[in-house]
């Protein structure tokens, strides 16, 4: 299924002989000595059982992942749910185990590549620059230790809070056993969340380490990046021709391009000579402008964040104390050391340099971090978390120094909880934008995040959907993957098709790398135009049924693209299904995702289904083959919904006053919208309208199940069959 280069093969090769080594690994002796602290709670009505360990003269690290502590229990015996048991093996390695029966599926686990389901594979989790995304693939640029196990329609959550290395090997010898190998010389926690639902268990699993808060409107929309728009005339350009055009975007993002010889908080002078006026400039063709910023900093004597990070010593250190530095894209650097919250806030204080000029959202990359030089974190071998002293450099956290592979899982989360806080300060109630590459579990707190470098190949499109469903289910909602590709050259149908699924994507931007063929939408010629046109404007059509997707999953944790087995547990063919997803509730999309294909089959569960472009609904509960014409939407809404569709608009800049069409589905419906200002943070204080809308014996009804936002006056229509009628807004009850 997936293109190999022959680079593939002999890395493969030596993957493979690192796992062989790896399997002769035994447990040995249990010489744990320290405190063990088992201990329960209820969340969202599911019981969770916590254990905390330490080993003897060490405290439990402070948890960078879960949200204020409330009040547990103790348990009673000390016996964990699910047959876990654990033992310390070697001072720096922790072993559990779990047995999984023939049926259980395993799924989460954050970002793997990997089908929905991510049993029988070793999944390690140290935070990776992967720039192949073949099967092979193992780490990722996230590590999201959070599992979920799934026997018949009862799920469990399996979280193992420790930002070091771990090996989850899900049952790989097909031994019916799942064991985890933590690399850790301190100590850690481990929740266990359920029996349940498995909306409930990520209910509680979000409740622990939080949830999305609502995203600012316009970062819905459509984003358009490109490594790199070179210059500052290119990107008003590119903003010039989607507004000709009248293709919708609303963001353009700027690459590394836009720095001063990749300085982090500069523009170059001669490329973007009107950088402190170019955000006003876009604004006022409905645009706003996205930075890339990424953790290195030039070790340049004259440069003022390098003599801070310095003179403050807030960079990472080698073992004997110097400041560590690697090469990346500035050439040698200094790494912010983020587990120190000095760092953090002086990193924050820093965006300044673009809240000043208007920049309206931060796009975090290389924050696993990745080094050109040192490509391997890792020892080759690992079976123990080396000494600190034989690490490539120490951080500091509230406990005291530690070796950076304790801590490396943080890193990328700990950058962007620093950018979000940062822009807070700077722009207080304004909704901050971070989009992150790495991340840890809790990462949703704080940033949206993207899948990294795919390749504009068929496998990758296919592949999005569970990585994305994934990211959902490990509790991160606000994601998605380069449309079109990032490396290589993607043909007009991939990108056509593509942006069929894309549009779907809750982050929703097309990016490829340097010297690839262009893709943005225009870039195909007319017929290609027309079609991503026309899919463009699908989403920006869905738009109000989006955000109020945000709202629920901020009331429930439940992902945006969410598995068929979310609504239909009970349903064992749902469970099956990873080539297509709900979009909440009420949309089913079955997307194409294979070259000169224009039919394929599709799984409908029970109910009826209208396609969203118009026509006779499917009868649910069985297979259908479903023809999808190039540029067409394989989406289907589940009858008994009301969808809030929108106008076309430009950019979200219209958004509040976009009339929306009530779009019925069936003989008696429901839906809902939430209205805010799209951008502050009042919401939070009740600023916000939720309506419901009943339709049955031919008429709707609306009613304000909260109103508190005096939303600018709007038109709705009803759209029941073939007829839109205008509707006048009010409360009925
Ligand atoms: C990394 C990012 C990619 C970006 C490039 C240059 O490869 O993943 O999105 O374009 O760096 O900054």
């Amino acid at each position: 299924m997936v293109e190999q280069t022959a680079e593939d093969l002999v890395w493969t090769e030596a993957r493979n002989k690192e796992l062989l080594k790896r399997q002769r690994r035994v447990a040995g002796e249990n010489i744990f000595a320290g405190r063990a602290i088992y201990d329960q709670r209820a969340i969202a009505d599911l019981p969770v059982v916590r254990l905390s360990v330490a080993p003897e003269g060490e405290v439990v690290p402070q948890s960078f992942a879960v949200l204020e502590e409330c009040q547990w229990n103790a348990l009673p015996s000390k016996k964990l749910p699910m047959n876990i048991t654990w033992q310390q093996s070697l001072p720096g390695t922790w072993d559990f185990s779990f047995p999984l029966s023939a049926d259980a599926r395993c799924m989460a686990l954050g970002e793997r590549f990997s089908g929905l389901d991510v049993r029988g594979a070793v999944h390690t989790l140290c935070t990776t620059d992967e720039t192949k995304h073949t099967e092979f693939a193992d780490s990722l640029y996230k590590a999201i230790p959070f599992l979920i196990v799934t026997e018949g329609s009862e799920s469990y959550g399996i979280f193992l809070d420790s930002a070091a290395v771990q090996r989850w090997d899900l049952d790989a010898e097909l031994d019916g056993t799942a064991r985890i190998e933590l690399f850790s010389r301190r100590g850690w926690q481990l929740y266990v969340i359920g029996p349940g639902k498995l909306s409930d268990v990520v209910n509680a699993y979000t409740q622990l380490t939080g949830r999305h808060s609502m995203p600012p409107m316009w970062s819905l929309g459509h984003q358009q990046c490109r490594w790199s728009y070179p210059d500052q005339k290119t990107v008003m350009d590119i903003a010039g021709e989607f507004r000709k055009r009248k293709i919708p975007c609303d963001t353009i993002v700027l690459d590394i391009d836009y720095m001063d010889e990749y300085r982090v908080f500069t523009a170059s002078k001669e490329r973007f000579p009107e950088f402190d006026t170019l955000a006003q400039k876009l604004d006022a063709q409905d645009f706003k402008i996205v930075t890339i910023v990424d953790p290195g900093v030039k070790r340049d004597p004259k440069y003022p964040l390098y003599k801070e990070a310095v003179a403050e010593n807030l960079a990472c250190k080698t073992p004997d104390g110097e400041d560590f530095t690697e090469e990346v894209w500035p050439g040698v650097c200094v790494f912010p050391d983020f587990e120190k919250s000095a760092t953090r806030s002086w990193w924050g204080r820093w965006h300044e340099f673009y809240v000043k000029r208007g920049i309206a959202g931060i796009w975090n990359d290389m924050n696993e971090p990745a080094f050109f030089g040192l490509k391997r974190v890792l020892p080759e071998v690992l079976t123990e978390m080396p000494a600190y002293e034989d690490q490539p450099f120490t951080q500091e956290t509230p406990e005291g120094t530690v070796g950076h592979l304790e801590v490396r899982n943080h890193y990328g989360m700990l950058m962007c909880r620093a950018t979000h806080e940062g822009l807070n300060q700077l722009r207080p109630n304004t909704r901050a934008f971070v989009l992150t590459r790495s991340g840890y579990a809790g990462t949703q707190k704080y940033a949206a995040v993207w899948l990294g470098d795919n390749n504009s190949w068929w496998s990758h499109l296919r592949m999005s959907i569970p990585m994305i469903m994934n990211m959902g289910l490990s509790g991160i909602p606000f994601a998605g993957v380069d449309v079109g590709g990032f490396t290589g050259d993607c043909s007009a149908e991939l990108l056509v098709r593509w942006y069929e699924t894309g549009i779907f994507y809750p982050f929703f931007r097309n990016h490829c790398r340097m010297g690839d063929r262009p893709q943005e939408p225009w870039a195909y010629g007319e017929k290609v135009e027309k079609l991503i046109k026309r899919l463009i404007e699908t989403r920006y059509r869905l738009l109000p049924y989006i955000y109020t997707l945000f709202w629920e999953h901020g009331q429930t944790g439940a992902p945006l693209m969410r598995p068929l087995s979310w609504h239909y547990p009970e349903d064992e063919l749902a469970w099956e299904c990873d080539d297509q997803f709900l979009m909440g509730r009420d949309i089913l999309v079955a997307p194409i995702v294979e070259r000169e294909k224009t039919r394929r089959t599709a799984y409908f569960p029970k109910g009826r289904w209208y396609p969203l472009e118009g026509g006779e609904p499917l009868e649910g509960g069985r297979v259908h083959l479903i023809k999808v014409p190039l540029g067409t939407v394989a989406a289907y809404v589940r009858e008994g919904a009301i969808l809030p569709l929108a106008d076309v608009m430009q950019s979200t800049r219209n958004y509040a006053t976009a009339p929306v069409t009530l779009t019925v589905y069936g003989a008696e419906a429901r839906g809902t919208l939430i209205e805010d200002d799209g951008r502050s943070l009042e919401y939070g204080q009740g600023t916000y309208n939720e309506l419901m809308f009943e339709y049955k014996n031919g008429a709707l009804t609306s009613r304000y199940l909260h109103e508190g936002f005096a939303a600018p006056p709007r038109q709705f229509f009803l759209m029941a069959g073939s007829r839109r009628t205008p509707f006048l807004l009010r409360n009925s009850s």
